[in-house]
């Protein structure tokens, strides 16, 4: 599919509506991961170089058409050093505008038309605007107002971040270099059923762990304790493998765990053989010789697809080894030139961030859900509006 683009338009003294994706994590005020609003810089930079007068929109949570000062996006404007206008419908600010100059607007959630993708508050949004630019990504996979609506209103084109992950994605998709091994955790098989059913017929291996791997491994009649497991899921696991084997992907389920006796971060950590995990045991991590297997799995392979922690890495180091240890590795073998890697999920890229390995990864999404629709090989609604 070819989309428009930014560079296909003269932005010179126009008023570009710049969607972008700053649904950072903000605590106390403050931006705890900066990754998604670093990535937007580049577009931002391209239109104030090209002269455009940039107006930036954004959702920041799910405040569900509600005024929240908690969800407020003035921090961000505040650590990009730009004017914040602080309701996104506001218009007379234009006025004062010159070129190269850059603010950004209060959340868009703010209304319940964008969520809705209410026509009417997609014209409001839209009018004053010359033009209209997507670099959100991250949010491409929803039908929002400012994501599909507007492109009713104004000429749509994509940022340079938006055309960067598709690029991206889709050649490791389409033709990656071989042997491509996913390896997939996180909390639940529920919610990625689609996606593992795509992986399973493009990737050579893939390997399941954190929570996941715990209900792979109870499919197969293995004990789990007293452990975060979706046991309504046994059938979905059962055609997952059955799909694994028909498409001759290799499967690696974990092989043992990391437990404890209490879901907490300080709870003492043991190390169980996944056939040997007790009735009052809880697993929080994949175990040792899974992690070292996880590792040594990166020697036979050319592309990685990381998507999912191995385990609750909230808790910090004690329950986050197998993601760190793995996170750390990845890096290392992208750096010696070994393979190419690629990571999506927000829970991953804050593994990423916590190991201070985000640079050395080839290549890492900025999106969660739009990663995971986009690998399942769905035409995001945000991407099929920009087609030429
Ligand atoms: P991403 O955001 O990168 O797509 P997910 O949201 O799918 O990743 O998975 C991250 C979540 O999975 C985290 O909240 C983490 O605590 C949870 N998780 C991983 N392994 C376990 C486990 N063994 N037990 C409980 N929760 C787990
Ligand atoms: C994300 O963080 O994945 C995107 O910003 C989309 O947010 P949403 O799931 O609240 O729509
Ligand atoms: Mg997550």
């Amino acid at each position: 599919m070819e989309i428009r683009n930014v560079h296909d338009v003269d932005v010179h003294s126009k008023y570009v509506l710049l969607r972008d994706d700053f649904n950072v994590q903000i605590v106390d005020g403050k931006i705890t991961d900066t990754f998604r609003i670093d990535a937007s810089m580049p577009t931002i930079k391209y239109l104030i170089d090209n002269g455009a007068r940039v107006v930036i929109c954004s959702h920041l949570g799910r405040p569900k058409g509600r005024f929240n000062p908690e969800l407020s996006l003035r921090p961000v404007a505040e650590y990009m050093n730009v004017p914040f206008i602080d309701d996104c419908l506001k218009k007379d600010f234009l006025l004062d505008m010159a070129d190269g100059d850059v603010v950004l607007l209060e959340n868009l959630r703010f209304y319940i038309g964008e969520e809705e993708n209410d026509d009417s508050f997609a014209k409001k949004l839209a009018s004053g605007y010359d033009i209209y630019v997507n670099d959100a990504f991250a949010v491409s996979h929803r039908a929002a107002a400012s994501i599909v609506g507007v492109t009713k209103y104004l000429p749509s084109y994509a940022g340079l971040l938006l055309e960067k992950e598709i690029t991206n994605l889709t050649r490791v998709l389409n033709n990656p270099t071989r042997p491509l091994v996913a390896y997939i955790g996180g909390g639940k098989v529920s919610t990625k059923i689609d996606v593992l059913k795509k992986i399973v017929k493009i990737a050579d291996k893939m390997v399941i762990g954190g929570a996941m791997g715990t209900t792979f491994n109870y499919a197969l009649g293995l004990p789990v304790g007293d452990s975060l497991c979706e046991k309504d899921m046994v059938g979905t696991v059962n055609e997952i493998i059955k799909l694994a084997v028909e498409n001759n992907c290799g499967l690696f389920l974990p092989l043992d765990k990391g437990v404890g006796k209490d879901f907490d971060k300080d709870a003492i950590r043991e190390n169980r053989d996944a056939d040997k995990i007790k009735d009052d045991d809880i697993i929080m991590d994949d175990g040792d010789k899974t992690i070292a297997r996880n590792i040594d799995l990166l020697n036979i392979a050319k592309t990685v697809i990381w998507n999912g922690p191995f385990g609750v890495t909230e808790f910090g180091k004690r329950w986050g080894k197998a993601s760190f240890d793995f996170a750390r590795a990845l890096a290392e073998y992208t750096k010696q030139g070994k393979l190419e890697s690629i990571v999506g999920g927000g829970d991953t890229v804050a593994v990423l961030d916590t190991c201070g390995v985000l640079d050395d990864i080839s290549y890492v999404s900025t999106g969660g859900g739009a990663f995971l629709e986009f690998i399942e090989g769905r035409t995001l609604p945000g991407i099929k509006v920009l087609e030429k």
